[in-house]
Parts: C-alpha cells; sequence; structure tokens
C-alpha cells in the first residue's frame, strides 16, 4: 500500500484549531437527528464547506475514546457560530443528542479539505442521501451568495430522514425531494430525476455536482458524473481517529495516474471531499 501523504509533516494540528465550545442549541428534527449550534468564532470564521471538526465525546481517558468527526452544516461569522448535523447510530452520537445549552465540547476544527469550484461555475447540483445532507447547507448559502444557480436532490429512505428540505426550498432555485418509500417526494432513487436533468440539459460545461451520502450513491455519482462529463465531488466518510493526518486510519483508495500500483490518500487530510476522477467509492 503507497498512502501518498507524509503524515509526519503534521504531527498535531495548530492550536488555535482546539477548542472548548459552548453549546448554544441543541435541537431534535426528527427521531432520530438532532442539530446543534455551538459558539465558535475561529471554526465559523475559517471553515470552508465540506470541512469537518472533531468532538471530545468522552471525558479524559473515558469512552467513547477516539474523537467523532461531524462536517460542519452551516455557520456564521458574525456571530461566530457553527452548527453539526447528525444521526445516532452509536455511543458517541447518542451522547451528543443529550447535550444542553451552556455544556462546553471540546472541537478541533476546521479540519480536512472541502468542496471547490471554478469561477465560471453556473450550475451547481447538490446531492444528498440520507444524513449526507449535512454538509451542503453551509455549501449551498456559499454558492447562492455568489450567484451560483443551485438545484439540490435531497433522497433519504423516508420523510422522517429527510432533513432540511425547508432551508434548500427557501434558498436554492430548485429543490427536489425523493424518498424511497414515497412518503414524501418522488418515490425512487434520488439518481433517478438528476439523470432524467442531466440528460434533457444541453449546456454542462459550467455545471458540477457536489454530493455526500452513503458510498453506494457517491459511486451512483461518480458513474453519472462519467458519463455526463461532467465536474463532480463527493464527500467521503471513513473511520477515523486523529482527524489531522498522524494515525493512518483513514486511508482511502485512489486511482493510479501513472502506475498500476494502487495508491492511498488520507480522507481526514486530502479529503473528506475527493474529484469523482481521483477517487474509489
Ligand atoms: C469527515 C466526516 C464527516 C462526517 N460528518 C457527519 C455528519 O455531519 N453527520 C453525521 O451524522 N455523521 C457524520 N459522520 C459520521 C460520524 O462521524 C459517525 O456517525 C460517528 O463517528 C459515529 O459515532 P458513534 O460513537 O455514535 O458510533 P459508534 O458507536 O462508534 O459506531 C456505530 C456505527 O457507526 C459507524 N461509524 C463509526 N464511526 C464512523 C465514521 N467516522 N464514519 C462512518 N461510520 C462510522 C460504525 O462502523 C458503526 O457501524 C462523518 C464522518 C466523517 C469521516
Ligand atoms: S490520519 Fe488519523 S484520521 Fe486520518
Amino acid at each position: 500500500m503507497v498512502v501518498t501523504t507524509d503524515p509526519i509533516k503534521q504531527l498535531t494540528p495548530p492550536s488555535k484549531w482546539i477548542l472548548d465550545c459552548d453549546v448554544i442549541a441543541v435541537t431534535e428534527l426528527s427521531s432520530d437527528i438532532y442539530l446543534m449550534r455551538l459558539h465558535g468564532s475561529e471554526i465559523a470564521n475559517n471553515a470552508s464547506p465540506g470541512q469537518f471538526v472533531n468532538l471530545r465525546l468522552g471525558s479524559s481517558g473515558g469512552s467513547p475514546f477516539l474523537r467523532r468527526p461531524f462536517s460542519v452544516c452551516r455557520r456564521r461569522v458574525a456571530d461566530g457560530w457553527f452548527e453539526i448535523l447528525w444521526k445516532v447510530v452509536g455511543e458517541g452520537t447518542a451522547k451528543m443528542a443529550a447535550f444542553k445549552p451552556n455544556m462546553t465540547v471540546n472541537v478541533i476544527g476546521p479540519l480536512g479539505r472541502g468542496y471547490h469550484w471554478k469561477e465560471s461555475l453556473e450550475h451547481a447540483i447538490l446531492v444528498a442521501g440520507g444524513i449526507g445532507v449535512a454538509p451542503l447547507p453551509f455549501l449551498c448559502e456559499e454558492l447562492t451568495a455568489r450567484n451560483k444557480k443551485v438545484i439540490a436532490y435531497l433522497g433519504a429512505q423516508n420523510v422522517e430522514q429527510l432533513v432540511m428540505s425547508d432551508f434548500f426550498e427557501s434558498l436554492a432555485s430548485e429543490t427536489v425531494l425523493v424518498t424511497d418509500d414515497g412518503s414524501l417526494g418522488k418515490k425512487g432513487l434520488v439518481t433517478v430525476p438528476l439523470i432524467n436533468y442531466l440528460s434533457h440539459s444541453n449546456d454542462l460545461k459550467n455545471t458540477a455536482i457536489f454530493s455526500c451520502g452513503p458510498s453506494g450513491l457517491l459511486s451512483a455519482i461518480s458513474g453519472i458524473c462519467d458519463n455526463f462529463n461532467v465536474s463532480g465531488q463527493v464527500a467521503i466518510e471513513t473511520i477515523m481517529g486523529c482527524g489531522f493526518g498522524v494515525c493512518v486510519g483513514c486511508p482511502v483508495q485512489t486511482r493510479a495516474s501513472s502506475s498500476d500500483k494502487k495508491s492511498f490518500k488520507l480522507t481526514c487530510i486530502d479529503g473528506p471531499v475527493f474529484d469523482t476522477r481521483e477517487s474509489i467509492v
């Protein structure tokens, strides 16, 4: 295995990135999905869409031992806050659901490389699968602030799992909702209306797809980007340890450029956002 990043170069994150953040609010959006607003001006100021923060959820040496990574969902620079949207899947995320205002959480961030776009970008297509919607509100805000036309395709298992649709409906030019069981929006896969849109579009030169969700969706998005020759980026999730390039615990296989050797990059510092032409999901 070839790891193309040199972790020795980054032994610790700059200390200004490690913050005790006060919890401002925790909102239950559905039975197992929560939104938390945290005070942290440095993170709000420096984050870009697709970057993540690593939260310490156990007391010193306590469980869970490893920090847990979450995308920055939204931020307000003027008010010094940022938000995290999460789904309860295990010990750490369940612990977060019990957080209350005025508690303090130790946060490292912003970490990783986020989404990027060219000045010439005209149409941005955002595609979310389930809780993969988490980094896209921030991206939507940044793109619309730059007068890019945003179309959001939000897919989830059912109406309970499809959150923040109001946010996209208020900001994006168009929002298409899709659920597996048809309990909200169209029934089926989120890729179906996306392919339909791409098939009927006459100019995809200044269009880019930005996606986040389960690996099946991301690999479908990579295929769609190849087929329609559209630029695309996917935000990948791997189990993480440190979150800043030291433990080498988050390798992702990438497409080798000039040799047959397998190539690996680290999700935490080379990603979590990768070009669809580069990552293998
Ligand atoms: C860069 C990045 C950004 C992320 N952003 C978000 C987000 O915005 N919202 C959100 O809900 N989740 C996000 N995740 C996933 C989130 O980190 C995991 O759901 C969380 O760490 C699980 O912790 P836990 O203690 O509750 O689960 P555990 O009890 O540790 O495990 C429960 C289950 O979750 C799986 N799991 C554990 N850690 C991860 C992980 N890092 N990635 C994927 N699966 C994991 C385990 O394999 C297991 O099946 C992100 C992950 C990464 C790598
Ligand atoms: S190198 Fe430690 S999580 Fe990526």
